[in-house]
């Protein structure tokens, strides 16, 4: 009976430390198996980036940016949106090098730029960019508030930030989310978007059912 228990304790000790890796992965994916993540990331993410993209509303002189873009899904799809100038910001070196590989023609051409960067220290100018779309990063910031004020910061006026977010009850049943992720209420999510400045918030669903992700479209005042 003993040796049952022991057995399963450590059965249940590799399960929580493989979906510690999991989590480590989608929110840094790195080497080997970072680049499996990313293409997954791709395919499991694509209806929501795609909407994104739709709303985020880039026209053919818009600078846009894909802030946290993994897999590079979204960078493709701003390229094709007909944006002048997509810029993408990632703090995981494996995605940056696969982007720049799989980007090459569109960064030597000059319409996509690549950086290296985090939410919380965006390394752009201020009033940079017409549209940032960022689906999926929000939960791996612990300080929301400097991240929000940043996004605030590299946005013209009237600019527009299209945060793509699952539903943090359905993914609080997903147990990889046990491991560091911050799943905070839309209802919080939405007050700290309105404090970093942003004028207006829509909540836009994104797929069926409860597990419908949230796509919170958000504006800046325009200039005094
Ligand atoms: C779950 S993936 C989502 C990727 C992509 N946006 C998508 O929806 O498929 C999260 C990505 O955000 C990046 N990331 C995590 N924290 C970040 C931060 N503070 N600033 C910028 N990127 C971040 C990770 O490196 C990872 O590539």
């Amino acid at each position: 009976m003993e040796l049952r228990g022991g057995w399963l304790n450590e059965a249940m000790a590799i399960a929580d430390r493989v979906l510690a890796g999991i989590a480590r992965q989608l929110g840094e994916p790195t080497g080997f198996a970072g680049r499996v993540v990313g293409r997954v990331l791709n395919r499991g993410n694509r209806p929501l980036v795609v909407a994104a993209v739709a709303v985020a509303d880039c026209g053919p002189t818009a600078e846009v940016a894909d802030i946290g873009f993994g897999g590079g899904v979204g960078l493709g799809l701003l390229l094709d949106s007909g944006a002048a100038v997509v810029h993408g910001v990632e703090m995981s070196e494996t995605m940056l090098i696969e982007a720049n590989h799989r980007f090459s023609d569109d960064i030597a051409g000059g319409r996509l730029c690549l950086h290296a960067g985090r939410l919380e220290s965006l390394p752009l100018d201020d009033s940079a960019l017409d549209a940032i779309i960022s689906t999926n990063t929000i939960y791996f910031v612990p300080d929301l508030a400097a991240a929000l004020r940043e996004l605030a910061r590299v946005l013209r006026p009237c600019g527009r930030l299209v945060l793509g977010v699952g539903d943090p009850d359905q993914m609080s049943k997903m147990p990889f989310t046990r491991h560091g992720f911050r799943l905070r209420p839309i209802s919080e999510l939405v007050s700290a978007i309105r404090e970093a400045g942003f004028e207006r918030v829509d909540d836009r669903r994104v797929g069926d059912g409860p597990g419908a992700f949230h796509l919170l479209v958000c504006e800046l005042p325009a200039a005094e």
